[in-house]
């Protein structure tokens, strides 16, 4: 496939990297990589329902609402209004990042319209996930839904609200006697202490009362200014709250218009969009996954690519590539360029299939379906290409790749319709293919 004009190395000023399939597919290592040559990172959507790893020298970081461009020392990280964000966890985060010998305060900003997510929010979750009432979406148990469902019933406290010492007493009031009630009549449980609470929010202000911001006219002021800017997108296409594989799903909009409204920026200025995509596919939790390897061979793939989740610790469902859910996710978000990752994990794989389409009752479908019932339904059609069988960890150039597995990228480039910009063969910085206009 012909590669565009700016080569993905080539700067802009402001490029956006999202997941493309549910999660999980190596956006942290990519945020750092591109992080090398921005000023600013911004996260737009989600909260420590993420978990994005960073692996360089001998170390291995985990970032779950700070943006993962605070590794480079350079950068400036927003936390935009359309994260959800836990106190304790951000506050955890910030001290374990700090102990490490990463300047975090004076370097991290947060939008004063994002919302917090409260200890009420987490009890609410856990008793609805375990009323029985329906199958478990199987979620990270960090209150993401209850948090997104205040900030759309409009009773949310949001990190502005800190600042208002009385103000932010009544909403906690407010908000505490709501869910406390709801808490012992639903699900017989004890709700939260209010002084507790309050008393926890205004430590919280005292250590983060200096990286409030208006987080949409600092961004506005940074681009303008001629910074250069990445936006960093949680979860995937397929948890998407509008267009994954609803219910299944997490409560935010991952796909390309979640950082317009997560950040407060206009689609036009955003000049790159980066599709990260894993070389096979993974899942954490409950839903739909047509080409879901189950058994002995689903555990293999597990095995050769650590397949544990990053925030939960649990073990990530495993399955081939399947261009139907890429191809979909750069349908929605106009994905400029791939970024392929773990394609090591397949080096000592014999055969390896991709889904190129799917038959649901005798049919062809010529793309996804919107109906979760349905692609749970249908019967993902497998083309077999054959495996390189050799490790690559150490190419660093896209010729020096072995045929059958520049085979496997062109095959992936053809049926999703996008360019790969680069490929990932290992989880450090330094384990990375460019593309160039001649590859
Ligand atoms: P994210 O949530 O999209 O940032 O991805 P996670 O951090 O949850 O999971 C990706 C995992 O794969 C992490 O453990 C990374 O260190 C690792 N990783 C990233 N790229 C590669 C790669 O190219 N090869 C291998 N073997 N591991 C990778
Ligand atoms: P990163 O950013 C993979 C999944 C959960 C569950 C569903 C809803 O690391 O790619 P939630 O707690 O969000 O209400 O759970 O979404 N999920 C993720 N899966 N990677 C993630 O983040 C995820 N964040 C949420 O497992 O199926
Ligand atoms: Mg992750």
């Amino acid at each position: 496939m012909k590669r565009l004009k700016a080569l993905l190395k080539e700067p802009v000023s402001v490029q956006l990297v999202l997941g493309t399939q549910w999660g999980d597919e190596g956006k942290g290592k990519i945020v750092d990589l591109i992080g090398e040559d921005v000023d600013i990172v911004a996260r737009y959507q989600g909260g420590p329902n993420a978990g994005h790893t960073v692996e360089f020298d001998d170390e291995k970081f985990i970032l779950h609402l700070i943006p993962s461009g605070i590794l480079r020392p350079h950068t400036q990280c927003i936390i935009g209004n359309g994260v959800v964000i836990n106190p304790e966890t951000l506050l955890e985060e910030i001290n374990n990042l700090e102990s490490r010998g990463i300047e975090v305060i004076g370097r991290l900003f947060i939008s004063q319209s994002a919302h917090l997510i409260l200890p009420y929010h987490q009890l609410i979750e856990k008793g609805f996930e375990e009323s029985g009432t329906r199958e478990k979406i199987g979620t990270t148990r960090r209150g993401i839904g209850p948090s997104y469902a205040d900030k759309a019933s409009r009773i949310g406290i949001r990190v502005g609200d800190l600042l208002d010492t009385d103000q932010l007493k009544a909403k906690i009031h407010q908000n505490v006697i709501f869910k406390n009630s709801i808490l012992k009549a639903i699900y017989n449980t004890f709700g939260v202490n209010e002084k507790d609470l309050f008393n926890q929010l205004l430590d919280f202000k005292e250590k983060i009362k200096g990286c409030i911001v208006d987080g949409r006219w600092m961004l506005l002021q940074g681009v303008q200014a001629g910074k250069k800017v990445l936006l960093e997108g949680a979860q995937g296409t397929m948890l998407d709250i509008d267009f994954g594989t609803y219910p299944y799903v997490t409560s935010s909009n991952t796909t390309i218009g979640g950082a317009c409204t997560g950040l407060g920026i206009g689609p036009k200025k955003i000049g790159r969009i980066i599709g990260i995509v894993k070389a096979y596919t993974t899942r954490v939790g409950n839903g739909p996954f047509p080409t879901e390897l189950e058994g002995s061979f689903g555990e293999v793939i597990r095995k050769l690519g650590t397949e544990y989740g990053a925030t939960t610790g649990r073990p990530r469902r495993c399955g081939w590539f399947d261009a139907m859910v890429v191809r979909y996710a750069a349908e929605i978000s106009d994905i400029d360029y791939l970024a392929l990752t773990k394609l090591d994990v397949l080096d000592s794989l014999k055969e390896i299939k991709i889904c190129t389409g799917y038959r649901y009752q005798n049919h062809q479908l010529d793309h996804l379906p919107a109906d979760s019932q349905v692609l749970n339904s249908v019967e993902p059609v497998y083309e077999v290409l054959p495996g390189w069988e050799q490790s690559i960890s150490k190419i660093r150039k896209y010729q020096d790749l072995p045929e059958k597995a520049r085979q496997y990228l062109k095959r992936i480039e053809s049926l999703v319709k996008v360019p790969i910009g680069l490929v990932s063969v290992g989880p450090k910085r330094e384990d990375t293919i460019w593309m160039s206009s001649k590859d």
